[in-house]
């Protein structure tokens, strides 16, 4: 064995006898959260509520880090560049570790094998949501305005891939019609301009739609899942509504970098457990995911699926990032 052997053998048992003792010390220093959308969207909002609960739990700030750009797929890039030493984690969701495989010919990250699954966090009703001056009450009123002005009607989103994206492709589809697409860095600054009446319709997650609904400043027709949204009860289901073939949930997830030890692993799942997060996110509508999803090899498997579930419906929508 020549002396550059000799380093390299001592580094790896030095690391080896190094990352046991570390995970039982952890966390020593802050935690970087990255959101891989703007700041005031749902996602910073799941993970502001569950950052500050695990820097109480763990004992060290968690940071939050917005890394917004290509529908999320530039956040979720940048984790799997991080070192697996739970000192770097994120917030993902249905459109960065599923529907993304499908969207991004050349995704450069496995949304399973690249990442360490700590768990699902939340899932999340879907809304049809509008600005107050659109001229439509209800949900018929608003499939008739779009089928009559589809080459003007302009749909926000926050990137191809995202899920106010996929979720308006999926109701597009529905519908057979092609609005203009505008894409946003995230659903906080979609729902700003929303507000501010310079765009028509989004859809989007309902811990984003609720206190605008609440606070009146946008309009929502429908949600679209089998039973109304407790924080939105007034608002019908797609099913009462008229459009029944209109249902779609999506998730929060947390994911660290591929390798980290699986100790560490342990530590921020037992976080995420913490009952205040779980009651911040009910009161803003979002579900509690069924307990065995809220595990790493739940959320593993959950992705397996998601990935599959998604794949087929993107391919037949004929949409990739690019078109
Ligand atoms: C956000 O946080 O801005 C949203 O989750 C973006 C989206 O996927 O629609």
């Amino acid at each position: 064995m020549n002396r550059r052997h000799l380093i390299a053998a001592g580094a790896v048992a030095a690391f080896a006898g190094i990352a046991p003792a570390a995970a039982q010390t952890y966390p020593t220093r802050p935690i970087t959260m990255i959101i891989p959308f703007a700041a005031g969207g749902p996602t910073d909002v799941v993970g502001r509520i569950v950052a500050e609960a695990m820097s109480r739990s763990l004992g060290q700030s968690v940071v939050i880090e917005n890394v917004a750009g290509a529908g999320g797929t530039t956040g979720a890039t940048r984790l799997t560049q991080q070192p697996p030493d739970g000192y770097t984690i994120m917030i993902g969701h249905t459109g960065t570790h599923a529907a993304s495989v499908a969207l991004y010919p050349n995704l450069r990250y496995n949304p399973v094998t690249d990442f360490a699954q700590i768990g699902v966090v939340n899932t999340n009703a879907i809304l049809i949501t509008a600005k107050k001056a659109l001229p439509a009450n209800n949900l018929a009123e608003f499939v008739t305005w779009l089928k009559a002005n589809e080459r003007t009607a302009n749909n926000a989103h926050a990137g191809i891939g995202s899920v106010s994206h996929t979720t308006c492709l999926l109701l597009h589809a529905t519908l057979g019609v092609k609005p203009q697409s505008v894409p946003y860095r995230g659903t906080g600054p979609a729902m700003n301009d929303l507000v501010a009446g310079q765009v028509d319709y989004l859809c989007d997650q309902v811990v984003n739609v609720a206190p605008q609904v609440r606070a009146g400043t946008i309009k929502a027709f429908a949600v679209a899942q089998a039973t109304r949204n407790a924080a939105l009860p007034d608002v019908p289901t797609t099913a009462e509504a008229g459009l029944p073939g209109y249902q779609v949930v999506v998730w929060n997830a947390m994911l660290a970098p591929k390798g980290t030890p699986e100790p560490i692993v342990n530590r921020l799942n037992a976080a995420l457990a913490d009952a205040g997060v779980r009651a911040r996110l009910a009161e803003l509508g979002a579900d509690l995911p069924a307990d065995n999803l809220a595990t790493p090899a739940g959320l593993r498997a959950f992705l397996e699926a998601e990935i599959a579930k998604w794949t087929p419906v993107i391919r037949a929508a004929g949409v990739t990032a690019g078109n």
